[in-house]
Parts: structure tokens; sequence; C-alpha cells
């Protein structure tokens, strides 16, 4: 049965793009049959705890022989790597919060990152090599290439190094810019280009979703 583990981080509630992003995969995924099974998980409804512990960056054969990581955290640790394991795409809902990402999709990645076990360290750890991973962007500014903020996107940066680089899955960035274009009057000569943009945005999500 194919899984899509579906995470999203928006505190934004129904105004979110990433969301909006996020339930057009999820729709097309369901879509292409009853067996195709949806996990989700919402960050922002349902926030996990900051990692505790440093012993618990590492498996427990390689960790200091003094480490006592607190047991809930280490088994809520273990559950969150089993739930990306089990699943065979993974989807992001990852909203640009002070050019960075949410502090609570930080705490997920700081949990299920660990070298040994879901990426490379003292030996091959691969369990997710070649697996989708979706990330679902928005960001109220723009910060395209060559334009005057290019390189000030830290949202999306380390979702690669950590999905692509660290754990070898297949990423796509599915991103919509200018999103504060509705609220704030300055930017109101940039509506149509941001309605533009998310509309393309979650055409794509629906056409990733159902290849
Ligand atoms: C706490 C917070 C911080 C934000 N920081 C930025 C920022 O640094 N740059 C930016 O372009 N937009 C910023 N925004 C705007 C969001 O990126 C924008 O509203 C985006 O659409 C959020 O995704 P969502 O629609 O899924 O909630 C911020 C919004 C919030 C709530």
């Amino acid at each position: 049965m194919p899984t899509l583990l579906r995470i999203d981080a928006s505190i934004s509630g129904t105004a979110s793009r990433t969301r909006r992003i996020t339930q057009a995969f999820t729709d097309a995924w369901s879509a292409r049959g009853p067996e195709f099974a949806v996990v989700s998980r919402d960050l922002a409804a349902d926030p996990i705890p900051h990692l505790p512990d440093a012993a618990l960056h590492w498996p427990a054969r390689m960790r200091p022989a003094d480490a006592a990581p607190p047991a809930a955290a280490e088994a809520l640790q273990a559950e969150l790597i089993a739930e990306l394991v089990a699943a065979d795409v993974l989807l992001l809902g990852a909203p640009m919060y002070n050019y960075s990402l949410p502090s609570t999709l930080k705490a997920w990645i700081d949990h299920v990152h660990v070298p040994g076990v879901t990426a490379d360290f003292d030996e091959p750890a691969h369990p997710l090599a070649g697996r989708p991973a979706i990330i679902a962007t928005a960001c109220g500014a723009s910060y395209e290439p060559g334009g005057p903020t290019d390189g000030w996107d830290h949202t999306v940066p380390p979702l690669e190094l950590v999905l692509g680089t660290a754990f070898r899955m297949q990423v796509e960035v599915v991103a919509t810019e200018l999103t504060l274009a509705d609220t704030i009057p300055a930017m109101a000569g940039m509506r149509e280009a941001a309605a533009e943009q998310l509309e393309a945005a979650v055409e794509r999500a629906r056409a990733l979703a159902a290849r």
C-alpha cells in the first residue's frame, strides 16, 4: 500500500498557501485509489517538543557511555522515524518564517535526522534513499535568483540538505511567493502575479501526486 506522509507546519489555518498546496497534492494522491494511504501530522495543531538531549542525535550504539536521554523523548523520536521510514512519499508544508523554517518543523527535523539511522555516518544508512520528498513552501515577499534578496531564503536550503543530501531523497520544491500581496497595500500591484504563482504551484502539486 503506497503511503504518503504529509506534514504541515503553517500557523495560518485556512488562509495558508502551503496547506492549499499540500491539500491539492493529497487530494490528487488519494484520487489514485483506495490503496493510496495518507498519514497526516499537523505540527501547528500538535507540535512536538524540541529535542531535549544531544545523545538523541545519535543511535544508542554511538552515544557516550553515560548518556541517559529521557525515555519519553527517545520513544517519540523512534515513533517519528518509524513513521517517516514507513512512508513511500514525504510531503512537507514549509512556510517561510523570519527567513527560515518554522521552529515546529525544525524540531521534527532534529528528531528524524540521526546519523547512522536515517543518514550515513559509520556505515551506510539510507532507508529513505530514492524516495520522493516534496517541499511545499510559501513566502510573503520574493527571493528570486538574481533579485536584491537572492540568498535570503533559509527555509528551503536546509530542508534540501537534510532530505536530499543526508537522506538521499529525491527532492522537489513547489514554491509560491508574494503571498503578502493580498494584505500589504504597498504590494497591491503584485496580487495578480501572486495568484498566478499559487495556481501554478497547486497545479504542479497535483501533477507530482499523479506521477
Ligand atoms: C512569523 C512569521 C514570519 C514571517 N517571516 C517572513 C519572512 O521572513 N519573509 C517573508 O517573505 N515572509 C514572511 N512571512 C510571511 C509568510 O512567509 C507567508 O505568509 C507565507 O504565505 C506563509 O505560508 P502559509 O501561507 O502556508 O502560512 C512570515 C509570516 C509569519 C507568520
